[in-house]
């Protein structure tokens, strides 16, 4: 095969409760993870055969971005899709060989797990190039040491994510969600998301709680009761997310107020999402959101959709 393109979801937290900073610079989580119908697409492909006289199995990655916003995701050995692959490599004793694209449509730095979601695919994708054959479970490992939302990217669906948010328990759903999503001019960086919510807390001298998972969420997820999801949404990032970024507010009071049953920021954001009782609802509340100062543009969408998938 001389290349694979695998097809990987966005994430929004339906709960993300942030409990004390860990030694090793990580918060313990509860993280409801929940898989959206917005993708990205990663395409593994043998790199082209290299000039004349030089060795054909030598080692390179390369790494291209198309799409929405592609200029701000780094293509340097930083990018989390080449980590991914090299870490894929590593542990297999494979050659690093791949040309990866990325065909954007996830926000960058936008909450929405985009990265980790290339991370994933990558995995995916360069384990059929490579004809590796790993299962599921060594994706996963290897998509924890990448970083803490990669191996939900590779899961999809919800599930609810503890530790750091990487080891996860796939949860019962009924029904189908429809979400509208409202992204923002630039990107919030997560880890200074994280530090202002440690920086809030120390402030009001409020001790960071031991976080669990949200019974009333777990119930509104079981019985696809809509109205009950809008109630039990929540996100502790979200006080920080507003402090770093005041004009959220607004955005998140707009969608209140024409009638989402839910509204919140997407992880550490800067992305709001708005839940919608339909998906006729979702296509009216995104068009009296598109107006909203500080809203660049709306992006509807549904969950929960499966994990990082080859495409037919
Ligand atoms: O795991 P990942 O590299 O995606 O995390 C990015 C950053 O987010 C971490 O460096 C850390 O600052 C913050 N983070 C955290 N606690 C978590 C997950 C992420 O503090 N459970």
């Amino acid at each position: 095969m001389s290349a694979i393109t695998v097809r990987v979801p966005a994430k929004v937290n339906l709960q993300l409760a942030v409990g004390p900073l860990r030694e090793d610079g990580y918060h313990d989580l509860v993280n409801v993870f929940h898989a959206v119908s917005l993708f990205d697409e990663v395409t593994a492909a043998e790199p082209f055969d290299p000039a004349p006289g030089r060795d054909p199995s030598a080692a390179s990655l390369g790494v291209r971005v198309e799409g929405d916003l592609a200029g701000e995701v780094p293509v340097s050995d930083d990018n989390l899709a080449v980590r991914a692959a090299r870490a894929l490599a590593d542990r297999t004793g494979r050659s690093y060989r791949a040309d990866l694209l990325i065909r954007k449509s996830i926000p960058v730095a936008g909450g929405m797990a985009g990265g980790s979601a290339d991370a994933a695919a990558a995995l995916v994708a360069c384990n059929e190039l490579w004809g590796l054959g790993l299962p599921r479970e060594d994706l996963m490992e290897i998509a924890a040491d990448i970083g803490s939302d990669v191996p939900f990217a590779l899961l999809g669906g919800t599930a609810v994510g503890t530790g750091r948010g990487e080891r996860l328990a796939p949860l019962e759903t009924a029904g189908v969600f429809h979400w509208v999503f409202a992204l923002a001019d630039g990107g919030l960086s997560t880890p200074r998301v994280y530090g202002e919510c440690d920086r809030l807390r120390e402030e009001a001298g409020v001790a960071a709680p031991t976080p669990a998972v949200s019974e009333a969420l777990l119930a509104a997820l079981r019985e696809g009761d809509v109205r009950a999801l809008g109630q039990a949404l929540s996100n502790d990032l979200q006080p920080a997310a507003l402090a770093l970024r005041p004009s959220l507010a607004n955005t998140l009071a707009a969608g209140r107020e024409h009638g989402a049953l839910g509204a919140l920021v997407s992880g550490s954001g800067p992305t709001c999402a708005f839940l919608a009782e339909s998906a006729e609802r979702a296509h009216e509340l995104a068009a009296l959101i598109k107006n909203v100062d500080g809203c660049r543009s709306v992006v509807t969408a549904s969950g929960p959709v499966p994990g990082a998938t080859v495409a037919g």
